[in-house]
């Protein structure tokens, strides 16, 4: 990849719509924030930090994942974490973000749901001055129990207008998307919209994608590129426009390798492929080292990275006068 096409990445208006706010804590601020609270993580540099990211899979990555989050306590915390992410995302071009949190990876630490909205509410405040339009996703841990979900759907909803849909995450092993059928359902009827993981070479991933679409009826799936594995399921998810938010790097930390063909495919054959950065501070890369990483894989031209960053806007969920414009803009980046 030449530096002019990171120049060009760099530039194209584009939506992250799969970064998960807890996977973009950095061990500069982990330390910051063991300090500030006067957590023993048991290191005390960058070096040691980044030495507890050994993972070859979703299960060993989430066992180092969320340990991790015990710095996470006050409302500064959140707000601090959030616009991080943010000032980063904002050098890579992204002009909306939708930020997956996990509440129920706080609250069982008895961190109040509160708490946590209201820090990462207050850095989406400051995100239009970096010229980013930024939104909640609420995700469910797909490991925790049904009921679970349900208690932190009602938890949530005094902040409805805050969050803009659900979805569902951690370990999906013995945990398919069936088992929150009716949270998903009720939370559809409250107004969220709705995504799901279905993430890289699972068990029965090709089972798990068909009821995403069939029973829980979401608009966009998270990862799921083993939908190749079934034609039909590729044609229906074309026919509705579902969106699928794919994370090369993550790919090649949790499986065996970045499934850059795969994401590749589905892109070619017309289905609505965005990119994403998943985990950045755990998967060695923000969102336009993604674009790149693909590119140089795949032999990507701009035309290709054009039309990623054209999904990523087109299934977002943002207002849709304002990805009008925000289209304009990417055509005259590559007209340019
Ligand atoms: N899959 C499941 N759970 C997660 C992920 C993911 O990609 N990232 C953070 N939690
Ligand atoms: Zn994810």
């Amino acid at each position: 990849m030449s530096s002019i096409d990171r120049e060009f990445i760099d530039a194209l208006p584009k939506a992250e719509l799969h970064v998960h706010i807890e996977g973009t804590l950095e061990p500069e601020l982990k330390l910051e924030l063991a300090r500030r609270n006067g957590v023993d993580i048991g290191q005390s540099t960058v070096e040691e930090v980044r030495a507890t990211y050994a993972f070859t899979d979703l299960t060993s990555f989430l066992a180092v994942y969320y340990p991790a989050m015990e710095v996470l306590v006050t409302e500064q915390d959140f707000h601090d974490l959030a616009l991080g992410y943010l000032r980063r995302a904002a050098a890579d071009g992204v002009v909306r973000a939708e930020i997956f949190f996990d509440p129920q990876a706080h609250t069982s630490r008895g961190v109040p749901f509160a708490t946590v909205i209201d820090g990462l509410w207050s850095a989406i405040q400051e995100a239009p001055s970096l010229g980013v339009d930024a939104a909640l996703i609420m995700c469910f841990l797909r490991d925790h129990s049904a009921e679970s979900a349900r208690e932190t759907l009602e938890a949530s909803l005094p902040y409805r207008e805050k969050i803009v849909g659900v979805g569902l995450d951690s370990d999906e092993r013995g945990n398919p998307p069936e088992k929150f059928a009716e949270v998903f359902a009720a939370a559809q009827e409250a107004g969220y919209r709705l995504t799901m993981h279905c993430d890289v070479d699972q068990e029965q991933s090709i089972a798990n994608i068909a009821t995403v679409l069939h029973t829980i009826g979401v608009e966009r799936i998270d990862h799921g590129t083993n939908i190749l594995e079934d034609p039909a399921l590729v044609a229906e998810a074309m026919q509705r426009g579902i969106g699928f938010t794919c994370c090369p790097l993550s790919n090649s930390f949790v499986s065996d390798q970045m499934k850059g063909e795969e994401i590749t495919a589905l892109l070619r054959q017309g289905a609505k492929v965005s990119l994403a950065s998943d985990d950045p501070a755990y998967f060695g890369g923000y969102v336009g080292d993604n674009y790149a990483a693909l590119a140089a894989a795949q032999q990507l031209g701009r035309e290709e990275l054009a039309l990623l960053a054209r999904n990523s806007l087109e299934i977002s969920w943002a207002d849709q006068a304002q990805v009008a414009r925000w289209l304009e803009q990417l055509d005259a980046v590559v007209a340019s």
